[in-house]
């Protein structure tokens, strides 16, 4: 047993998909969720910005005293996971259990890949899918413009500049016949109402942050490092800049309210 808490970060908001599900699937543990409002987005930047940001999160979270690491972000688990290994707790990335659901998911082979510019040049989770199953063929389709959609809230299911990029992006995909779509990052299921009425229900949406959830709660049981059952679960928010719209955008996120517990890190210093 292990009552420390698990440490979570993103490059903004995205990654409180993961921590939905964590809260849902291990109602007893504590949750550190460091998001990187300040210096989002990530997935336009360089391998060594990329780099050095992903291990100032590492650093701030393991000063939380946390058990486990996940970056709840495709760009970091694509382009710094070595980051991820060298840690001394465990550190998950998305990549992995990601494609690994995708694989499972597809029956005609064909699977879509959608994420941020540097997720996608990066061929992370290409070469995974290819080391499970070489005979799957997959898309790829960078889709930065929905990352500012998200962080900024234009996602309602009436909202027509988030219709019009969504099927911008994912034509080329629906032409190619795709039955399995990987949300590559983490912000990508708040726009699942407007990606499910362009694909249709035919198509099965794999989201990067249930996967690496799923996948950190089945490592915990098999080390025997969940929290004691009986410990009431709770998760802090720790950002590097509080927008005015951070505690609006987040309660979408996580499906209730989180504005009370917010708090600022001074990230750069670390
Ligand atoms: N949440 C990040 C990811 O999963 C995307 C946002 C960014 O570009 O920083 O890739």
């Amino acid at each position: 047993m292990d009552n420390r808490p698990i440490g979570v970060f993103d490059s903004g908001l995205g990654g409180l998909t993961a921590v939905r599900r964590l809260e849902k699937l291990l109602p007893q543990e504590r949750i550190v969720y460091f998001g990187d409002t300040g210096r989002v987005p990530y997935g336009n930047r360089g391998e060594d910005v990329i780099t050095r940001y992903a291990a100032q999160d590492c650093r701030f979270l393991l000063s939380q005293d946390v058990k486990m690491i996940i970056a709840a972000c495709g760009t970091v688990s694509s382009v710094a996971p070595q980051v991820l290994t060298s840690l001394p707790v465990p550190g998950f990335g998305v990549v992995e259990p990601t494609a690994k659901a995708a694989v499972a998911a597809t029956k005609n082979g064909k699977i879509g890949i959608i994420g941020t510019a540097a997720t996608v040049k990066s061929g992370s989770y290409a070469k995974a899918i290819a080391a499970l199953a070489p005979e799957v063929t997959v898309f790829g389709r960078e889709c930065p413009l929905f990352v500012p959609l998200v962080e900024n809230g234009w996602i309602g299911e009436d909202d027509a500049v988030a219709a019009l990029t969504v099927e911008r992006y994912l034509q080329p995909l629906k032409e190619q016949g795709i039955d399995t779509l990987i949300l590559g990052c983490t912000h990508f299921p708040l726009l699942i109402p407007h990606i499910r009425a362009y694909l249709g229900e035919g198509v099965a949406l794999i989201s990067a942050g249930d996967e690496a959830a799923k996948a950190c709660a089945t490592a915990l049981a098999e080390a025997d490092a969940l929290a004691d059952p009986s410990q009431t679960g709770e998760t802090a928010f720790y950002v590097s800049d509080k927008s005015q719209n951070f505690a609006a955008v987040a309660e979408i996120f996580l499906g209730r309210p989180a504005a009370e517990h917010i708090h600022r890190v001074d990230i750069d210093s670390l």
